[in-house]
């Protein structure tokens, strides 16, 4: 069933590095607080660690059993584990979404570009607060320039997936993402010291329970699935590169933890600030565009830190967006037996498309809706909400009632190597608790069904 002679991951770091840097990018900086600020802060945070832990670990781990035990990409391993059946739509469902989503992530991505010009050129200093937002609205509502950044990141990640600079990826993932980590502490801290900074604490961490509807359940789950990279099958195409070696309930432990400390490290740094400057904490997708700036302002050497932290940001994108691409490219090329160049042009012709309109929507094309949403709104609810939740069901299901729990054991423990003391409770979780609750809050938001 495994296939001999298949690139693997340089080094322990390496594996780990490479899974933070798909996991972690404009997911946790860009759209945790925005999410997080228009639905009922704390009380969205408290739902989302528990979808993180109760949904989030199960289907990781499973995705890296499938991605290692087969060694496989998504679409492929389907074909391997169950031939003939209708099982693969796991896996295409998880390259459409990933389609979509470079669709209007791509978009965000490009918004970083403009902003490291900016914070060179200095049109990012010495404003008030509202200048900041009307700036950024003027901008991102323009034609030119945002489809202009959003074109060039593509091309970016176009680049880098056909000329398998990867490795240059993994090496330079391990110096980004610490310094990430550091830049971001720094802010955290200028963040609460800010003053009225408690508000904003109390925003983020005091929960009101009663804000708990059925939209901000479904948009936590979407969140913790978006920003865990699961449910489309990313982490099975990462975790075929996995050696026999890789502890892989460390690893996804690991990549949780770091993911959501990024997240909330990201709200520490936004929500002080918002509520120091007067920013509505609900403002939606230019939340971070417009409340950093303002931080960035009150630091010495201002603009070099606003340039330093675009720039992680932008490159915390970019090894996300090669992931997604990756995804695509992969299954065209190897569905449709054209080379990978080519398949990497089909399917950056298709995802500037998609960028292009989804820039528009925000703009001149904003009147244009369906069901209430802008195109780019769409493709980001139609992925984060409902394409990887279901995909991240159907895997539970499949390796809940499909795959011999003997076979799953020895795999998640190297052959009995490494202990895995909550195996039965992992099991059971993903056997039922995490379809039954994916199901639910999907009925509970069709209104099927009323909790
Ligand atoms: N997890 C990434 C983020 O938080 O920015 C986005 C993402 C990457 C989602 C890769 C899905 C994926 F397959």
């Amino acid at each position: 069933m495994t296939q001999q002679n298949r690139a693997t991951f340089g080094s322990k770091l390496g594996v780990l590095m490479a899974t933070v840097g798909c996991a972690v990018g404009l997911g946790n900086i860009w759209r945790f607080p925005y999410m997080l600020g228009q639905n009922g802060g704390a009380a969205f945070l408290a739902v989302y660690i528990l979808c993180i832990i109760l949904l989030g670990l199960p289907v990781m781990l499973s995705e890296f059993f499938i991605g290692r035990y087969t060694r496989k990409n998504a679409a492929g391993a389907f074909k391997v584990l169950a031939p003939g059946t209708k099982w693969s739509l796991i896996g295409y469902n998880g390259v459409l979404a990933s389609f979509l989503i470079l669709g209007f992530y791509s978009v965000v991505a490009g918004w970083t570009l403009e902003y490291m010009l900016q914070a060179v050129t200095g049109s990012l200093s010495d404003k008030a607060p509202e200048a900041f937002a009307q700036d950024f609205k003027l901008f991102s509502t323009g034609i030119f320039r945002p489809i202009f950044w959003t074109v060039a990141f593509i091309g970016l990640t176009h680049f880098i997936v056909v000329s398998g600079v990867k490795e240059g990826i993994e090496r330079t993932s391990k110096v980004m993402m610490p310094m990430l980590f550091f830049i971001l502490l720094a802010l955290c801290i200028r963040s609460v010291t800010l003053p009225n900074a408690s508000e904003g604490l109390y925003f983020l961490f005091k929960p009101d329970f009663s804000k708990i509807t059925s939209a901000v359940v479904l948009s936590a789950m979407g969140q913790a699935f978006f920003s865990l990279s699961i449910g489309m099958g990313c982490l099975i195409t990462y975790s075929s590169y996995f050696s026999k070696d890789t502890k892989m309930q460390i690893t996804a432990l690991q990549v949780t933890i770091l993911d959501t400390l990024v997240a909330v490290m990201a709200g520490v740094m936004i929500f002080p600030a918002v509520f120091s400057f007067g920013i509505a904490p609900t403002a939606g997708p230019e939340l971070v565009f417009i409340t950093l700036p303002n931080v960035f302002q009150q630091l010495p050497m201002g603009a070099i830190w606003s340039l330093v932290f675009f720039l992680l940001l932008a490159l915390a994108a970019l090894t996300s967006t090669i992931s997604l691409h990756e995804v695509a490219t992969a299954y065209v090329h190897e569905e449709y037996q054209i080379t990978r160049t080519k398949a990497a042009w089909f399917v950056s012709g298709g995802v500037m498309v998609l960028g292009i309109l989804s820039s528009l929507s925000i703009g001149i094309w904003k009147e244009y809706t369906l069901f209430g949403l802008t195109f780019f709104d769409l493709l980001d609810y139609l992925t984060a909400k409902i394409m990887l939740p279901f995909g991240g069901m159907l895997i539970c299901i499949y390796l809940g009632n499909r795959v011999d729990r003997k076979i799953l054991k020895e795999e998640l423990t190297n052959k009995g190597t490494v202990p895995f003391y909550f195996f039965n409770t992992y099991a059971f979780f993903m056997k039922y608790i995490a379809p039954i609750a994916i199901g639910m809050i999907f009925l509970n938001e069709l209104g099927i069904i009323q909790w």
